[in-house]
Order: structure tokens, then C-alpha cells, then sequence
């Protein structure tokens, strides 16, 4: 950041011409000013963004929908910093897709509209997933053609609805254990491996444009399970499977960005993939301290400048924007303050180290 000098007293000089009488009058105004307070740049992360031609986002749920002042400042704050918008929760399969034959778009459709009338791109989370799966689906008894088709149904009637209107799909999310293989769930045990190249195949009949990602945790650094997701995407390529890139969800601990982050993204891009950073978010052991609200910020610093050092990584999006709204605290109990401002919506120091990162 570089610090901007206070003035401490600026003369403005007004010419003030009176021509009503055909001569003209000079005054000489001097108005002092107070030293400057502040050093904070005000400019939003999204302007940032479009200067470069990138995509910042985040990830929304209940906080969009709360009423008065609450729901107004969440919304006016997503709509002023960010230029794309995930659906948290409102695009998976037991909220969209309620009973067999019941689709349930009401919800989502808010979020589009929202984003639409606010200039972001959407993108759409998510197509299959082992977890958040109506129950009408998981309690019922199935065969393979018949779980084949339902697949297909819900990809097609999810995709077809909001073709051209959701940017990007994670189509498969989360599809690979920590082993590094397909992970057991209901589709996999349902059909079998196939069913990832269905999933694919069947949303770019849907939507013919749009982006189709792999998305995952655990894939960020050079590892053993990077190791397998780039194998396994390598291999749907070499198929001709339409995967357009691969999402890294980077929900990182404080200190723990792999430093291998750059380089991961580099190799899945000289496949001729996109990589988009999707769900980040730093989470700190309660109570953070000033130290780790710093390392924090330097963490999100080199997540941001990781992607956009790579021709092949447009896009952040970050789990959520405000403490007062995190997955974390219920999933990770003890473990919180992950995200760029804090619960009463004030900027934290990894807010203007992803301002100054976006620059
Ligand atoms: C999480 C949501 O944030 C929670 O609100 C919900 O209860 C569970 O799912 N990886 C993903 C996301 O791909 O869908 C998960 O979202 C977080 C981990």
C-alpha cells in the first residue's frame, strides 16, 4: 500500500467571471483543509477487477435474503465490491430439485437476477455433488439406467434454464477422495465412473457456451490428490469430454497456502485448461490476533497474485465475504474470522491486500 501524503492546506484559486456588465471579476478564495485521516484507497475490488479484465467474486446465501437494514447493507456491499456471484447453497440438488418431479428455481433465480441487474457473471454451483442431495433421490431405490437418467434430467432441466444466463457450471464437485479416486457416493455407486463424462457431456448439450468445470479442495499445492485430479482431467480430455477448466477451492487454514500454488495452476493450464480459484476463504483459530489477521492478508495476497499470474486464471471467488456470514464457525467449530471484512462489515487487512494485489 502506498501511503497517500496528507495536504495540510490547499489554496484554490476561483476565477470568477462576471460578464453580465462586460468586465470581469477575479476573486481569490483560499479554503484551508484538514490533514488528510485517512490513507484507505476506497476504490472497490470489482473496478480493480475490470481494469484487468478479471472476475472477483463471491460465494451468498441466507445474508441476501435477510430483511431491512441487515439484507441491504449484505446486498449493496456484494453488488459494490464483487462482479460475480456464486450460489452458496440455492443451486444444489435438494434445493433446486425437491421432489422428483419438482424443480424449485425460485430462489436461485433471485441470485441471477440480482446479479444480473448488477453486471456479474454467474457461476453455477452445482451440477453433481456427493453431498446436499434431496432426499427424495438418496432414500429411493434405483437402477443404473434408472440413476443415469436421473442424472441427465436434473443436468438438462438445471442447465437449460439458466442457459446464457450462469457463466460457468462446477459440474463435477468434489468427485475425487484423498486417495486420488473417483469418491463413493451416490452416483458413483449408483452408475459407476462413467457418470462424470455423462455429467459433462450432458450439460454442454444443454448450454453449448458454457464454462464446465471439475471443481475440488485438496488440489491447490503439488500433491498427491493434485497429482490424480491432473491425471483424471487429463485422461477426460484425451476422451473429448467438454471440460472447459478446473476450480480450486482453496478453503486454506491461516499460513497454509501451498507454495507450490503458482506452479499447480501453470500445469493445469498448459493442458489447455482455465483454472478458477472458487471458494476462498482463510480461517483463523478463535480469537485471531493481530499477527494472524496479517498473515491472513498475506495469504490472500498470494492466492490472487498466484492466478493472476497465469494467462489461464481469471477468476477469484471467495466463500462468502463477511465473518457475519462464513461456512466456517459451523463446519470448523473454533475456527473463524475467514474472509475480507469482519462481521460489522469493516474491511480487514486482507481486504486492501487483495485491493492491492487486483491493482
Ligand atoms: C457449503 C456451504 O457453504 C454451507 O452453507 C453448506 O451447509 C454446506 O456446503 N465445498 C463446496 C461447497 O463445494 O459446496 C461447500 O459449501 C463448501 C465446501
Amino acid at each position: 500500500m502506498s501511503p497517500r501524503i496528507g495536504i495540510g492546506a490547499v489554496a484554490l484559486l476561483i476565477l470568477a467571471a462576471a460578464a453580465s456588465c462586460g468586465s470581469s471579476v477575479e476573486s481569490i478564495t483560499t479554503i484551508p483543509t484538514q490533514p488528510s485521516q485517512s490513507t484507505a484507497d476506497t476504490t472497490s475490488l470489482r473496478t480493480y477487477a475490470a481494469r484487468r479484465s478479471v472476475f472477483v467474486g463471491s460465494a451468498i446465501d441466507r445474508g441476501f435474503r435477510y430483511a431491512g437494514s441487515d439484507g441491504v447493507t449484505f446486498r449493496s456491499t456484494m453488488a459494490r465490491q464483487f462482479n460475480m456471484l456464486t450460489a452458496e447453497n440455492d443451486m444444489k440438488h435438494d434445493r433446486i430439485h425437491p421432489g422428483r418431479d419438482t424443480y424449485r428455481f425460485d430462489s436461485a433465480d433471485s441470485l441471477v437476477t440480482f446479479a444480473e441487474s448488477n453486471g456479474m457473471r454467474v457461476r453455477g454451483h452445482t451440477l453433481v455433488f456427493h453431498n446436499q442431495l434431496a432426499s427424495w433421490l438418496t432414500s429411493g431405490t434405483w437402477s443404473k439406467d434408472e440413476a443415469k437418467a436421473l442424472l441427465v434430467d436434473h443436468i438438462t432441466k438445471v442447465v437449460s434454464h439458466y442457459r446464457g444466463r450462469v457463466a460457468e457450471w462446477d459440474v463435477a464437485n468434489e468427485v475425487l477422495g484423498d486417495n486420488g479416486a473417483l469418491r463413493s457416493g451416490f452416483w458413483l455407486d449408483r452408475i459407476g465412473p462413467e457418470y462424470v463424462e455423462l455429467a459433462f457431456r450432458t450439460a454442454r448439450a444443454a448450454d453449448p457456451t458454457a464454462g464446465l468445470y471439475y471443481n475440488d479442495y485438496n488440489i491447490e499445492g503439488i500433491n498427491a490428490k493434485s497429482d490424480s485430479a491432473y491425471a483424471f482431467v487429463r485422461d477426460l480430455m484425451a476422451r473429448g469430454v467438454p471440460i472447459t477448466g478446473v476450480g480450486f477451492e482453496s478453503h486454506f487454514q491461516v499460513g497454509g497456502v501451498p507454495s507450490s500454488l503458482a506452479a499447480n495452476i501453470a500445469r493445469f493450464a498448459a493442458l489447455g485448461l482455465k483454472v478458477h480459484i472458487t471458494e476462498l476463504d482463510v480461517r483463523i483459530q478463535l480469537p485471531s490476533t493481530a499477527a494472524q489477521l496479517q498473515t491472513q492478508a498475506q495469504n490472500y495476497r498470494d492466492v490472487v497474485s498466484a492466478c493472476l499470474s497465469s494467462p489461464a486464471c481469471d477468476t477469484v471467488v471467495f466463500w462468502g465475504f463477511t465473518d457475519r456470514e462464513s461456512w466456517i464457525p459451523s463446519t470448523f467449530p473454533g475456527w473463524g474470522d475467514a474472509l475480507l471484512f469482519d462481521s460489522v462489515y469493516q474491511p480487514k487487512p486482507a481486504f486492501t491486500s487483495v485491493q492491492s494485489s487486483l491493482k
